[in-house]
């Protein structure tokens, strides 16, 4: 089998590769132009960068809803969680997580609980609404503070029902946090109709920005008078200097330090590439690709397994008893093919799935795959587990 001359890459869900030429030049253009300190100074570079920090604001609130002063930058969808989740609980506090989440919300949430300031259920997530609605239903108590929904998993194909959760969540005068870090830029998010309250996402996947940006956009449900926001970090912003607390208003209550102005440039950069683009034309193609590659497992028999369920999303997950994951992704790297192996930082997800002891294999699309490389894909998986443990 002949390796082909180009990087197919397929491990989007990672981070998005390559990215937009458009995100490229801008980052450039910025670190050249305008790579100031914002917020700090009245001359030009330093007003530059603000301006351009603003506009990142503001170009987000217009993709997902809400206010510009209420998003808030970070370095990554951990970062972000890590916000959003520490600035709004409070001790004695339940809170409600599916079984899909990340690390990074299970971390977060089990360090808090082990700290013995708040506790926590699992609720099981479904891609249905009525079913998904009654399993958060069933677990709240009456000092349920937050449920926090991953909304499309990071291993597989199930994309939980925001607006529906959100809605029982604002009837029920309950923080509904949304970890976005697989949907945001290819499913249509709009907080306001979703009934989110916080939403955290990072800037480099779906969005097209690079690695180094993210963010939480708050709504101003999030807010309740009894329930002040803790700060996250404390430190300098150029606001109130002579103060010794941070500010009261966000996003200065809650950004301290120097804020990375190029990858913010490239984030905007990112968001105008998804907006061109558009986000159903977005998701219409990965799943069109998903199709694809499920329909071309499909025809392996017994020794492939494909998890997950639901609709067709941008994400699919398998595993094969002819070969352990970690050597599938091993081999499928030396014909030039980049997917990810193993738990992906889902231990409860991939316990759900049932995946096998060493993981399995994840193939992440993004906007620039194409059915050609599918083809390959499956060309080269199939010449791998034919020759099995002979590799
Ligand atoms: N959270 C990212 C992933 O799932 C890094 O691969």
């Amino acid at each position: 089998m002949k390796r082909s001359g180009n990087i197919v890459y397929l491990d989007n869900a990672a981070t998005t590769f390559p990215k937009p030429r458009e995100v490229v030049n801008e980052t450039a253009r910025c670190i050249r132009q305008f790579c100031g300190n914002p917020g700090r100074a009245s001359h030009a570079i330093s007003m530059k960068a603000a301006d351009a920090v603003f506009q990142c604001r503001s170009s987000l609130a217009s993709l997902f809803g809400g206010k510009e002063e209420n998003v808030i930058f970070t370095s990554s969808a951990t970062h972000s969680l890590n916000l959003g989740i520490k600035s709004l609980l409070h001790r004695g506090d339940h809170v409600l997580i599916s079984d899909i989440e990340h690390n990074s919300v299970i971390r977060p949430i089990s360090a808090l609980a082990k700290r013995g300031l708040i506790t926590f259920d699992v609720y099981e997530a479904s891609s249905d609404p009525v079913t998904a609605v009654g399993n958060v239903s069933a677990h709240l108590k009456p000092n349920t503070a937050m449920v926090i929904a991953c909304h499309h998993s990071n291993i597989c194909n199930l994309i939980q029902p925001i607006q529906e959760i959100g809605e029982l969540c604002r009837r029920k005068g309950i923080i509904f946090l949304v970890d976005a870090a697989q949907s945001a830029g290819i499913l249509d998010i709009d907080i306001d109709r979703d009934n989110v309250d916080v939403l955290c996402a990072p800037g480099h996947k779906g969005l097209y920005g690079i690695p180094g940006s993210g963010f939480v956009l708050f709504g101003d449900t999030a807010f309740r008078e009894e329930r002040p926001v803790s700060t996250f970090i404390e430190g300098g912003n150029g606001v109130r200097s002579l103060d010794d607390s941070m500010p009261d208003f966000l996003p200065e209550r809650l950004e301290a330090g120097t804020l990375a102005v190029p990858a913010i440039r490239a984030l905007s950069a990112g968001v105008s590439f998804v907006k061109k683009r558009g986000i159903k034309e977005i998701e219409r193609r990965e799943r069109e690709l998903f199709k694809l590659t499920e329909r071309g497992l499909a025809r392996f028999g017994d020794i492939v397994t494909v998890y997950g369920d639901g609709e067709a999303g941008g994400i699919l997950l398998f595993s094969s008893p002819a070969m352990p994951s970690e050597r599938i992704a091993a081999a499928l790297d030396r014909y030039g093919i980049c997917v990810r192996a193993g738990f992906h930082c889902a231990p409860t997800a991939h316990k759900r799935l049932g995946t096998p002891e060493e993981g399995a294999v994840r193939v992440s699309f993004g906007a620039f795959n194409t059915q050609k490389e599918v083809f390959y894909f499956l060309n080269v998986l199939d010449h791998l587990l034919k020759a099995g443990k002979h590799l």
